[in-house]
């Protein structure tokens, strides 16, 4: 990793306010996101962390600061369109992720929709889930899932589209030991760099290489990454 290199990510004082209250979920944030690194963000409930990953992909407008994608200020949807295409997420709740009739067709649709045939499509999302250990999940109907099934699809669907950077909100959530234990051994082998919100803290020993806390919506704690 080189920190002089333009971070892959960063939030310069970012402030996301919600309309509903009164005071920031984020508030002044400043954080930076190297290629290869492995992240762990941590911190109470309703800290922010979440508002804080989806800042970082856009999907939160900030009220003010800058969001940098290779040091270049994203504001546009073809800058957007940039990041999104290196950067994936898998959500807290997996049900927001999961919309297909079948676990193949979900996994499959982010490829398909980038222009790989049908038959390269089903592949892919064939081999995902064979990687993650669920390949016998291919042919279910994705709303009959566990929640621990649905949370393992969820992070193939986001994985199918080969990010470089993944976002992860608390991966372990519903996952039996098998489960942490083919996270713990797949991605850290995937080369991918990482941001993970989570409170296993065994989970993120074995995973990460650097903590960022927030508390109230400001960063307390652990390396920025500036
Ligand atoms: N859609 C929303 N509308 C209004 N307020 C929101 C919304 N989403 C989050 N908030 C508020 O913003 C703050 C930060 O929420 P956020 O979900 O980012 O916290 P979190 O650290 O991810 O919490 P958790 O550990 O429970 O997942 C909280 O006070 C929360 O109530
Ligand atoms: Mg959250």
């Amino acid at each position: 990793m080189d920190m002089k290199e333009s971070p892959l990510l960063a939030l310069e004082n970012a402030t996301v306010h919600y309309p509903s209250s009164p005071s920031p979920a984020l508030d002044g944030v400043d954080v930076a996101l190297h290629s290869g690194e492995r992240v762990c963000l941590t911190g109470d409930n309703g800290s922010g962390k979440t508002t804080l990953l989806l800042a970082l992909i856009g999907l939160r407008p900030l009220r003010s600061g800058r969001l940098l994608h290779h040091g270049r200020t994203v504001a546009d949807t073809r800058a957007l369109f940039t990041l999104r295409k290196e950067a994936g997420i898998v959500f807290q709740h997996a049900e927001d992720q999961l919309f297909s009739p079948t676990v193949l067709e979900d996994v499959a649709f982010g490829p398909l929709n980038i222009g790989l045939t049908p038959p390269a499509a089903r592949q892919r999302a064939l081999e995902i889930l064979e990687s993650l250990g669920v390949a016998v999940l291919a042919e279910r109907m994705t709303h009959t899932l566990s929640g621990g099934q649905k949370r393992m699809v969820a992070l193939a669907t986001a994985l199918a589209m080969r990010p470089r950077l993944l976002i992860l909100d608390e991966p372990t959530n519903d996952l039996d030991a098998k489960g942490r234990a083919v996270l713990e051994d797949y991605l850290p082998r995937s080369g991918l760099t990482l941001l993970v919100v989570s409170h296993d803290e065994r989970f993120l020993d074995a995973l990460t290489t650097r903590r960022i806390h927030l508390m109230e919506g400001r960063i307390t704690g652990g390396s920025k990454g500036l």
